[in-house]
């Protein structure tokens, strides 16, 4: 899973990695627990783990970017952020209590990579790439 799609390129070097990150974690997942391996215990512990590390950093980062450009819907991105945050610690919480929650782990996946980055990401990605493309028109009058 790469970043094909031209309205998911931000073109902050960090963010953008970030998003690879965040897809090649998910493309390890689906493949962990498919049908035919059901994934393990210690698998499952280091997927969140990443997940943990990856979704806090990404959050901030992402969340100070949109702030940095008056992005107009940050108030309800940052509501999605906070929403999977919670869904990822419900997760840590079932897993610390021995309840491995596979399903859960590739529901969080899914909706992150499809709903998420390819459509409110997507969307501030071209509200920042117009926002940009209209200030260096301004300065080249
Ligand atoms: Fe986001
Ligand atoms: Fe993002």
């Amino acid at each position: 899973m790469e970043i094909v799609r031209p309205g998911l390129i931000t073109g902050n070097r960090i963010i953008d990695q970030q998003h690879q990150e965040i897809l090649t974690l998910a493309r390890e997942a689906m493949s962990c627990f498919d049908d035919s391996r059901g994934g393990n215990s210690s698998e499952f512990h280091a997927l969140l783990n990443n997940l943990t590390t990856l979704a806090a950093r990404h959050f901030q980062t992402e969340e100070a970017l949109l702030r940095l450009n008056a992005c107009p819907t940050l108030k309800e991105h940052k509501k999605e952020h906070a929403a999977f945050n919670e869904r990822i610690l419900d997760l840590l919480m079932k897993a610390m209590a021995g309840n491995l929650d596979r399903s859960g782990l590739l529901s969080v996946m899914e909706d992150w990579t499809t709903h998420h980055l390819l459509v409110s990401d997507a969307a501030c990605c071209q509200y920042m790439q117009e926002r940009k493309r209209s200030s260096d028109a301004a300065r080249q009058q």
